[in-house]
């Protein structure tokens, strides 16, 4: 039977529907209705079409996948070439670029506007719509030539199959970068090596991969995303600066990038620049720069191009954050809980603008598996606030004088015998008197959110330890002026500075202190946890491994390390020594403090204007709240950032709900 007037006009509507809602979800993040109400109108739609096939149109939303595999793409000539750009890497060259522009254009400073947006670290494409219809889509390829791949490109759902609005051009090219989510990369690759598959280097890779597949199913399978940065040909609509196609690719259902800026000033562009460096680290997806291009079209013509890339437009490129270099030794640290880490001392190299000198390798399995030696040259890599760490080995650069790596059998600080417990990674120095875990120890006794000790550094407290003043945490409490003076580079005035803030530190709230002592798994979260249930530590002192397992955050490891550690006659005393040093032990009757977001956990995505990462993390679990990485039906509250990222997809699966960062300030009281 075919279809009457009523079902083609349903069709059409669902059709209408499902394209709107899959803007909201995967446009602009915001989705309207729950994915279960979603589902009821694909599958409405999918039933319509099964009983009349005839009514099956390619830029249906039932048919983003589903073609057959390829047996090789096809080949397309792109009507205007896709340039690349040219590179700056520091503020001079982009004042320079900035100088010949207004030189070659004639144009007075305040003419020329400059439209700034992220380079993102992605595969460039093209899809071409006729009548708001997706017709094709392509790789950059070599900017004049790339590869047909329409139909993998059409299983990304922020690319539109049906543009948006009343009006739309009768032809256009729109151009983009096909990106991965630092995450889903991840993701991907974890799952990779668990079915033995090779691992991707990096997203742009893993995106370029699944976009070059022969069967859209496997590209379907991979979480890509698409941002629009540019048009090509178009016809039946005038455009005259490159802001208003950005903000015409957003009108016609296309994800731009929220960051892309309109510049009145070069000093603006610096400004966005810095804004963008600083904020990478946090971003969901890899961008490498910035790119700016002149605002204005036909300044833009006026400028011409050279033959592969503009000359109105440049990357400001970030410094890279992966760089080569050769490993001088290998050593071993020895961490506050005795842990040996093996540490590659390289000869130094700038990363990302930062000189690095040490890698850390985690420990032995890690350089078995990347079969690391001393005299390799390898590739190193920064994230963030992170150690760097060795990516892996360039093996053709091998001499055969390279040598490989043994851990030590003792402590290289305190000779100490040193163990791998069964099933650990790491060995442990097992001398209880080992300098280095005493020093680090005391680092961290007098750190921030412990004992809150200003003013006395890692060097000196070093130097403290070698010059024997002091050998636990709690002969700080009895030092004298005379004592401080016999340290390198101290003053009357330092010294005093120093007395005092020991002297302030003998007032700790119970969480701080015990953090500070240093029980092995016991963070700054989980001293808060011990501090508001157990209320002393003599009380937590007594508690048997069940009595702590029956606190819902604690496990039989954490239990058996606060046992082991009040178990340990040492430890004893050096709590004794803190009291007789005048470090006052809170009791319950000391600890009025409120924990508003006492049992709540959150979860972090994207980036906030007013806080770091770990601002804001310290500012929940001040509160009594909790911080963690995943979002689970456990989860209190989502908050977002800017791009926020696979997480703000997981929070509206489950329902979890989400605060933006105005929200999150008035919970916290900020
Ligand atoms: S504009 C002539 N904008 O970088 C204009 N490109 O080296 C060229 N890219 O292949 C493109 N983010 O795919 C532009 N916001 C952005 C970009 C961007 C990344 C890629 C682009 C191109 C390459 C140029």
């Amino acid at each position: 039977m075919p279809a009457d007037e009523n079902i083609i006009r349903r069709v059409e509507e669902l059709r209408e529907q499902i394209h709107y809602h899959n803007y909201r979800y995967y446009v602009l993040d915001d989705p309207e209705i729950s994915d279960a109400d979603y589902d009821r109108l694909f599958d409405e739609l999918v039933q319509l079409e099964q009983k009349y096939p005839e009514l099956i149109t390619p830029d249906s939303p039932t048919q983003r996948v589903g073609a057959s595999p390829l047996e090789a793409f096809e080949t397309v000539s792109h009507s205007i070439p896709m340039l690349s750009l040219n590179k700056v890497t520091s503020e001079a060259d982009f004042l320079d670029f900035h100088r010949r522009i207004l030189e070659l254009s004639g144009q007075t400073e305040k003419n020329i506007r400059y439209t700034v947006e992220p380079k993102f670290d992605g595969l460039a494409v093209e899809l071409v719509y006729t009548e708001g219809v997706y017709q094709l889509g392509s790789t950059r390829g070599d900017g004049i030539v790339g590869e047909n791949v329409s139909q993998n490109l059409k299983t990304i759902r922020s690319i539109p199959l049906r543009l948006m609005g009343k009006s739309v051009p009768s032809l256009i090219e729109v151009r983009g970068e096909v990106i991965m989510t630092k995450n889903d990369f991840e993701k991907l690759n974890k799952e990779r090596e668990k079915n033995g598959e090779p691992l991707f280097a990096n997203p742009r890779n893993a995106a370029a991969g699944s976009v070059r597949q022969l069967d859209p199913k496997i590209t379907d399978s991979r979480p890509l995303s698409m941002f629009a940065h540019g048009i090509g040909r178009v016809e039946g609509k005038e455009l005259t600066s490159h802001w208003q196609s950005l903000m015409y690719l957003k009108q016609l259902g296309f994800k731009i990038s929220q960051y892309a800026k309109r510049c009145e000033s070069v000093q603006q562009v610096k400004q966005f620049y810095q804004k963008m460096l600083k904020r990478r680290d946090e971003l969901p997806y890899e961008i490498d720069g910035i790119v700016i291009k002149v605002d204005d079209f036909s300044i833009q013509r006026k400028l011409g191009e050279l033959s592969r890339s503009p000359r109105w437009a440049v990357a400001w490129k970030f410094p890279a954050l992966q760089g080569h270099t050769k490993i001088l030794d290998i050593v071993v640290s020895v961490g506050r809980t005795g842990a040996l880490t093996p540490v590659a001392i390289l000869e130094p190299v700038r990363v990302g603008g930062v000189e690095v000198s040490r890698a850390s390798l985690h420990n032995e399995d890690e350089i078995e598996k990347k079969d690391i030696r001393i005299g390799d040259t390898v590739v190193i890599q920064r994230a963030g606030d992170v150690i760097p760490e060795v990516v892996k080995v360039i093996k053709s650069r091998r001499t055969g004088s390279e040598r490989k790596f043994t851990m030590p059998e003792v402590c290289p600080v305190c000779g100490s015998k040193a163990e791998r417990p069964e099933g650990e990674a790491i060995y442990r120095c097992t001398g209880i008197a080992c300098p280095a875990q005493i020093k680090e120890n005391l680092v961290h006794f007098a750190s921030k959110g412990a004992m809150n000790i200003d003013g006395i550094g890692h060097k000196f407290l070093e130097q403290m330890v070698d010059k024997k003043l002091i050998s636990d945490p709690a002969d700080l409490y009895f030092l004298k002026k005379e004592d401080l003076m016999k340290l390198d580079r101290m003053g009357d005035k330092l010294a005093e500075n120093m007395l005092n803030a020991i002297d302030k530190s003998r007032h700790p709230a119970l969480s701080n202190l015990i953090y500070a002592l240093g029980i092995r798994n016991v963070g700054y979260h989980l001293a808060g946890v011990l501090a508001k249930r157990f209320k002393s530590i003599e009380n937590l002192s007594r508690q048997t491994i069940d009595d702590l397992m029956q606190v819902p955050e604690i496990g039989p490891v954490v239990a058996q390390s606060i046992r082991n550690f009040f178990d340990n006659p040492e430890n004893l005393k050096v709590i004794e020594k803190l009291k007789s040093g005048g470090v006052q032990f809170p009791s319950e009757a000391d600890e009025p403090k409120e924990l508003p977001l006492e049992g709540k956990t959150f979860v972090l995505t994207g980036a906030l204007d007013s806080y770091t990462r770990d601002e804001a993390r310290r500012l929940i679990e001040s509160r009594g709240g909790r911080v963690t990485s995943s979002v689970s039906r456990k989860t209190d509250f989502v908050i977002l950032g800017k791009d926020p990222g696979s997480k703000y997809d997981a929070a509206r699966r489950l329902g979890v709900p989400t605060l933006d960062e105005k929200q999150f300030k008035e919970l916290i009281g900020e």
